[in-house]
């Protein structure tokens, strides 16, 4: 059996963004693939946390990979920081990755453009990401587009590294979903919805109340032409909309195109609302039951002990591939 290999930050309440582009894949891929999955809690402190919030975002991402769907009982899900094999195996790719390639990744420009004081954490990340996927022996690793640059420096750090040193790893192969890899921000379609974002308005997080769903879909920005159709390039905003409609209803962009025909934005945004608040809901309601329980807890401590188990392995592979530590003289 194939294995699969994802992890989200617990760096804000997950959007209906992390959700169609990753999450929601996942529960179709638990019964086919021996599936990893992890709150990637060290990815989050590369940016200021607050240690509280933090604290209550990493059990809350936990709650809604359970709540989405996906079955403990066929899946293992973990706390990264619970394994310690990740940051062990994290350092040594960060000592085969070269400064330039890592200052050339896309997300550490936009994340630390014009800002004073950035984290040597931010520039590293990419190779403790690399390391999370790679002492799984992952097949293969559903993401949504942002994070395909990241896969392929996963890639060529394992290459390197096999080369170098010793054929241990896996090359993985990056899985993007043909729709919803890219849902934008509400406040501005040219840019990608984010948890983080100051702007609460540009997403919207699936614990949103249907009252404060139906305003920000409302206030989402689109264009004055009121037209329901799909043209990213000229109409990037109703486009936008529409995919997540499309995605949610599996209705085509061409049917939605004719259902809303002849009228304006306000029929569709108010429908489109009723939709996504209609979908959440009893994703919030497991979630609420499960942030109410001791189930969650027992979930992750049998995750961490299968993740320890089969990473701490690897990562002995590794150090002796390295050369690192000790062996005992024969007697
Ligand atoms: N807007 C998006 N559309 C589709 N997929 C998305 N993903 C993120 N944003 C979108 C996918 O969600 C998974 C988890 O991402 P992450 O939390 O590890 O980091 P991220 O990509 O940086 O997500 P955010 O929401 O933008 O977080 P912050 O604001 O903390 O940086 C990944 O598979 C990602 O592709």
């Amino acid at each position: 059996m194939k294995t699969i290999f994802s992890g989200i930050q617990p760096s804000g309440t997950i959007t209906l963004g992390n959700y169609i582009g990753a999450m929601r894949q996942f529960v179709d891929l638990q019964n086919d693939y021996n599936c990893y999955f992890c709150v990637v809690d060290q990815h989050a402190i590369t940016m200021p946390q607050d240690r509280l919030e933090l604290r209550k975002n990493i059990k809350s991402l936990a709650a809604m990979y359970i709540a989405v769907g996906l079955d403990p009982e066929k899946v293992t899900l973990f706390i990264q920081s619970e394994v310690p094999a990740h940051a062990q195996a994290g350092w040594m790719l960060q000592c085969v990755s070269y400064i330039g390639e890592l200052e050339r990744m896309t997300q550490f420009k936009d994340k630390s453009s014009g800002k004073d004081g950035v984290s040597a954490g931010l520039l590293t990340y990419p190779p403790l990401m690399a390391a999370d996927i790679l002492l799984y022996q992952t097949d293969i690793v559903p993401v949504g587009e942002d994070q395909k640059q990241h896969l392929e420096l996963t890639r060529d750090l394992a290459e390197r590294f096999n080369r170098k040193y010793n054929d241990i790893f896996t090359i993985p192969e990056v899985r993007i979903p043909k729709t919803g890899a890219r849902i934008m921000s509400l406040q501005d379609p040219l840019k990608k919805m984010s948890k983080s974002d100051a702007n609460k308005k540009s997403f919207i997080s699936m614990l949103d109340e249907p009252s404060q769903i139906v305003k920000k879909i409302k206030s989402a920005v689109t264009d004055s032409e009121g037209i329901v159709k799909y043209d990213k390039e000229n109409k990037p905003g109703i486009s936008n909309l529409m995919s997540i409609y499309s995605i949610l209803t599996g209705k085509s962009l061409t049917e939605i195109e004719e259902t809303y025909e002849g009228k304006g934005y306000g029929d569709f945004k108010g429908e489109l609302a009723e939709i996504v608040a209609g979908h959440i809901k009893p994703i919030q309601d497991r979630y609420y039951e499960l942030m109410d329980s001791e189930e969650l807890d027992d979930i992750l401590d049998l995750g961490a002990e299968k993740a320890n188990f089969a990473a701490g392995k690897m990562v002995k592979k590794m150090e002796t591939a390295m050369g690192l530590g000790r062996k005992r003289k024969k007697k």
